[in-house]
């Protein structure tokens, strides 16, 4: 029987996650008890994607709060503060892990007139609920962006925003499930996405475990698809939109970016509205997370730079609103201006 994949899954006691730095070798799962073991999956990448990210935060807090001293409300609330700040600074870039996290201490505000078992029920059903909400948001993204390609076409992604990036089947690969349910026949071509192989060890893994037709290719080779005319669309997810539409996703989407803009490929990118961070003016403004020399100077545990090397390692880049065809939401398709268009989505 084949063994079933899932991301994340909340017991009721503990957040279980899919280790995605074992992928695509190992399938196994780990089993988090507290927020501070949260806190390590997601700096260490056992989960990653942005909403993955968001909705594990979100679980950490519920932890953070059933461990939380419950003789006072002030010790009670001090804790959960604690526990917020030390899960937001895990990871800086993606928008929805400080996002899910403000929203569960929300939820503890607007519940304090309760006794803090009651609370901790509540912030429970929260996270619950951000998790069922990403289910819908990537149901919606699939739905819109198979509405702006055509059958047959030819989609090239990069890193991996799919199941293993959300609650399931993702927001930039959702459009490759809709169209399976659909019968639309829909080639993807991955970027395999260096230097942490997301496209290699996750999308390929993913796409080909779901059966979808898809062609490995290293980072370098994208200029031949696109020349070669295999790719009619470029689709990529992300992880935090600045007001001015200005995009952070995964380092190598604006190299991407200026190809698709030079071969007149149309770039979408799927964004899930708790992405968009209307309190960011500019790209200029994303923080940047660097990690560390290692990811580039060794591949698995065998070095590949010499010792000593200097290196420059953004996890992420910012593709500016200029190249972005269009985002794709939930709630729909956003054009350019996006300064005037996004806020609508908010109105
Ligand atoms: O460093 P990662 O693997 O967390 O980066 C992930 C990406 O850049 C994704 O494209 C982004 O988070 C969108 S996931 C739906």
């Amino acid at each position: 029987m084949e063994q079933e994949i899932f991301t994340l899954k909340w017991t009721g006691a503990e957040l279980q996650l899919i280790d995605q730095t074992l992928l695509p070798c190992n399938i196994a799962y780990v089993e988090m008890g507290s927020y501070e073991a949260v806190f390590d999956a997601i700096r260490h990448m056992k989960v990653r994607g942005a909403p993955a990210i968001g909705i594990a935060a979100a679980y950490g807090m519920v932890l953070a709060a059933k461990a939380a001293p419950a003789q006072d409300p002030s010790s009670f609330q001090a804790a959960l503060e604690q526990a917020a700040c030390r899960l937001v600074e895990s990871r800086p870039t993606a928008v929805n892990l400080r996002w899910a996290v403000e929203r569960m201490l929300d939820k503890a505000k607007t519940s304090q007139a309760l006794a803090i078992p009651a609370i901790i029920q509540a912030l429970e059903q929260e996270a619950i609920r951000i998790h069922d909400e990403d289910r819908r948001i990537n149901r919606a993204i699939g739905a819109h962006l198979l509405s702006l390609l055509k059958n047959g076409a030819g989609v090239l992604t990069h890193c991996n925003a799919g199941a293993l990036a959300t609650s399931e089947y993702g927001t930039a690969l959702s459009v490759f499930y809709t169209a399976l349910e659909k019968g639309i026949r829909l080639k993807a071509y991955a970027d395999e996405t260096r230097p942490r192989l997301q496209g290699a060890r996750l999308t390929a893994f993913e796409l080909l475990h779901n059966g979808v037709d898809v062609t490995l290719i290293c980072d370098n080779m994208a200029a031949v698809v696109m020349a070669q005319g295999k790719i009619d669309a470029v689709i990529v997810g992300c992880d935090r939109i600045a007001a001015n539409g200005d995009t952070a996703n995964k380092i190598g989407t604006f190299s991407v970016s200026i190809l698709a803009k030079h071969f007149g490929i149309p770039l979408y990118i799927a964004a899930p509205t708790p992405t968009i961070d209307m309190a960011c003016p500019t790209g200029a403004d994303i923080p940047i997370e660097e990690r560390a020399a290692e990811e580039i100077t060794m591949v698995e545990q065998v070095r590949i730079a010499p010792a000593g090397i200097k290196t420059f390692n953004p996890a992420f880049d910012v593709t500016p609103a200029a190249h972005i065809t269009a985002i794709v939401t939930e709630k729909g398709i956003v054009v350019p201006p996006f300064g005037e268009n996004l806020k609508k989505l908010f109105q």
